[in-house]
């Protein structure tokens, strides 16, 4: 089977990238064709700093490889490396009527937060479609805040194909029930916009400051606890089933305090994440090494691009002999 999936490079990457859809994706090239980019062109909707936009592309790529990404068994790339997707890009763009992107709630909400709406932030769904679309993606796992983009880029394949003739693979959704949302430290879902995330790669001290202003209730000390709460949410991503339960049964017993439990889920995340750690600090001193993996990747996606570009081209009727 065919898995893509991308992140932006917009910032520190945090437990809910993590457990939301790296671990997931990286887990998937054991038995499939995993096709795995960076979302350079997305991220430049949203950060108009040239200094920026290149070190957190870099540090993005070190990231996945560190974490297990292989690029020898998956299909690794930086989007921008691959510019055929922006041509796709303006191709669907003439079949998505306006309406569809007016509904688009991610746009909404990123105005809402004081964003200046640009064409490329409007489009962005259809970026996103071309991503998908252009590498005959059969799956792609995300997190459930891209649900609706992924809707989009289904509907864009039906109606192109319903023009011009079966051109595009519909793509599925892959969304875990499991992780759907991970918890920020203040009980919203984890976002680097809501500034209430537990980066994965930040020193030490910062994320215990992170773990420490977990938000939680003052329930007497031998009082059962509410379970449905952020700092048993984000403990429970780090246990197996026999430790959840064993949790669940502290919560339920009198003298659990929660400064204990914040103290044990920082040693789960910092043990977790350490041998990623070194792998990080050597790729990320190393970048003549980074930067040749990318082009191994980039030069495999272009071979598929091209393919499914001629493809779009020859049904659209943009070639023309
Ligand atoms: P952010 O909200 O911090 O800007 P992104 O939008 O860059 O994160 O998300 C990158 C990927 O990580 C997406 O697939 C997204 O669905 C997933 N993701 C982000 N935050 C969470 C979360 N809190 N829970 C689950 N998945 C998440
Ligand atoms: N929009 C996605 C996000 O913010 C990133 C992304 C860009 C993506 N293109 C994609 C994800 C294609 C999956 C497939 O998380």
């Amino acid at each position: 089977m065919r898995v893509l999936s991308g992140i932006q490079p917009s910032g520190a990457l945090h437990l809910g990238n993590y457990f939301g859809m790296m671990s997931r994706m990286i887990k998937y090239q054991s038995n499939n064709e995993l096709f795995c980019f960076i979302a350079n062109y997305h991220a430049l909707t949203t950060i108009p700093n040239r200094e920026n936009l290149s070190s957190n592309t870099f540090s993005a790529a070190c990231d996945f490889l560190a974490l297990g990404l292989d690029p020898e068994k998956s299909t690794f790339w930086i989007q921008s490396d691959v510019p055929q997707v922006t041509e796709l890009t303006w191709i669907l763009s003439s079949q998505v009527g306006v309406g569809l992107m007016d509904r688009a709630t991610s746009y909404k909400d990123k105005i809402a937060q004081g964003l200046s709406p640009n064409m490329g932030l409007y489009s962005y769904p259809i970026l996103m479609a071309a991503d998908i679309l252009l590498f005959d993606s059969q799956v792609v796992p995300v997190g459930k805040d891209q649900k609706q983009h992924l809707e989009m880029a289904r509907d864009i394949a039906l109606k192109f194909n319903n023009n011009f003739g079966d051109t595009f693979l519909i793509p599925e959704p892959d969304i875990s029930l499991e992780t759907q949302l991970v918890p920020g430290i203040d009980g919203k879902k984890m976002s680097k916009s809501y500034n209430n995330t537990i980066p994965i790669f930040n020193s030490e001290k910062y994320i215990r400051k992170k773990v420490m202003k977990i938000i939680t209730d003052n329930t007497d000390i031998d009082e059962p606890k509410d379970k449905d709460t952020p700092l048993f949410n984000l403990y429970s991503l780090f246990l197996n089933q026999e430790e959840k339960i064993n949790l669940s049964n502290r919560y339920d017993g009198p003298g659990m305090r929660y400064g204990d439990i914040k103290k044990e889920l920082f040693e789960k995340i910092m043990d977790y994440f350490q041998p990623y750690r070194v792998n990080r600090d050597k790729l990320l001193s190393d970048s003549d090494y980074v930067a040749d993996i990318l082009k191994y990747g980039a030069k495999k996606a272009s071979k598929v691009a091209d393919e499914v570009l001629d493809r779009v081209r020859s049904a659209s009727g943009v070639k023309y002999i």
